[in-house]
């Protein structure tokens, strides 16, 4: 399926927009501050109910404002679906799909899926493991329903046990008592290391592939990172490892081992590109993996996720922007910011969908495509 038409009202600085997409590339051109990322945004908030910029839905809403809405229609092969997110100043959203109100993010998601490339994604090699972490679940998540469930439930167990080591000190909660949530932390933890370790061992093949095709003089590898798996018992080394540190999670009030310390190894030609890639390197590669999160969501799903693009173009060499350009000419859609044309190969034009955004509202539409 692909997006047809987006409604916005009251978005950040859009105070109404209708704007048509085409099935392919489609080009949104403004010069800075016109709101362009704003519309990615305002899309990426209609698929998940929530946006990667902020977790403050409040400010998605135009100021003074105290409703946004987001409407979108979707076509594919005999189908068409309407969706619609609605934020009100500190409520809850509300989904709308097919008219029926209060539907789940997870339904939305079941009608296509989304990848988004933005600036902000530089960290998810060049920042701390937290961010590779996320990256990881994003990917989980979107392959597998239970992968989300399964997270939340790690994390209200790690919390909980972090609260009692905390109280250990506090000679409210005896030692040996904690041993039931050793258990609960060991098990839930270890089926979640297996997942995480899961979505990396698939996304390996396809950011191996995506590299070539993009940085074709490299050779990428990614690995997850996580040392309970180094002789396949993770569970018993698990174990091992907590009764070991027992006294030193008490004294910190803290949980040292499991899933919520990992890291995933990112290589290019067999060097950590997180410690010593260049600026451009770093791009590249968290490039690379959004492409291979797309490309296996597209396998797994049977359906291919619609990419959004924000602003990339001006960070790569040419070679890079023509290779990226091929690879993005084969997908069902694409939606991609920029403010400079000339980054873009002159005889894809005919084939691109041009939209223009000026203070906020969509001023003119080129369709140059046939
Ligand atoms: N809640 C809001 N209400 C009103 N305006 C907002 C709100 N949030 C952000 N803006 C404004 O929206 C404008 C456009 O932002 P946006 O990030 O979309 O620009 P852009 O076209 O992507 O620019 P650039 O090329 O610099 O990335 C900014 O000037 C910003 O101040
Ligand atoms: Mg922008």
């Amino acid at each position: 399926m692909y997006l047809q038409t987006l409604d916005i009202l009251n978005f950040r600085n859009h105070k109404k927009s209708s704007l048509n997409f085409s099935s392919g590339i489609n080009l949104i051109i403004g010069k800075n501050g016109q709101g362009k990322t704003n519309l990615l945004e305002a899309i990426y908030v209609l698929f998940n109910g929530k946006s990667y910029k902020s977790s403050l839905n409040n400010v998605l809403i135009t100021l003074g404002e105290e409703t946004t809405v987001v409407k979108g229609s979707l076509v594919g092969e005999e189908k068409k679906e309407d969706i619609g997110v609605m934020l009100k100043i500190n409520e809850q959203k509300n989904i709308k799909i097919n008219g029926m109100q209060n539907q789940r993010v997870k339904d939305l998601r079941n009608i296509v899926n989304i990848v988004l490339f933005s600036p902000e994604d530089l960290k998810i090699v060049k920042g701390g493991p937290g961010g590779r972490r996320d990256f990881i679940d994003e990917v989980g998540e979107q392959i597998n329903y239970k992968y989300n469930h399964l997270k939340w439930k790690f994390l209200r167990i790690l919390k909980q046990r972090n609260n009692l080591l905390r109280q250990v000190i506090g000679k409210r909660w005896k030692k040996e008592e904690l041993e039931l949530w050793d258990d609960k932390l060991v098990l839930v933890g270890s089926k979640f290391i297996g997942a995480r370790n899961e979505v990396v061992e698939k996304l390996k093949p396809y950011c191996h592939k995506i590299n070539l095709k993009i940085n074709s003089k490299k050779n990428l590898k990614i690995n997850y990172l996580n040392n309970l798996l180094n002789n396949g018992d993770v569970e018993g080394e698990f174990y091992r490892k907590i009764k070991e540190l027992k006294n030193y999670e008490i004294e910190r009030g803290n949980t040292l081992v499991g899933p919520h310390r990992d890291d995933v190894g990112l290589y290019l030609n067999g060097v950590d590109v997180r410690l010593y890639g260049s600026q451009g390197e770093q791009r590249v590669v968290s490039l690379c993996l959004k492409m291979a999160e797309l490309e296996l969501i597209k396998e797994e799903k049977k359906k291919t996720p619609i990419l959004l693009m924000d602003d990339v173009m001006s960070e790569l060499d040419e070679e890079m922007r023509d290779n990226l350009l091929s690879f993005i000419l084969n997908l069902k859609q694409s939606i991609i910011t920029t403010t400079n044309l000339s980054y873009f190969n002159q005889e894809y034009m005919d084939r691109i969908n041009l939209i223009e955004v000026y203070g906020g509202s969509v001023k003119e539409r080129m369709c140059l495509k046939t």
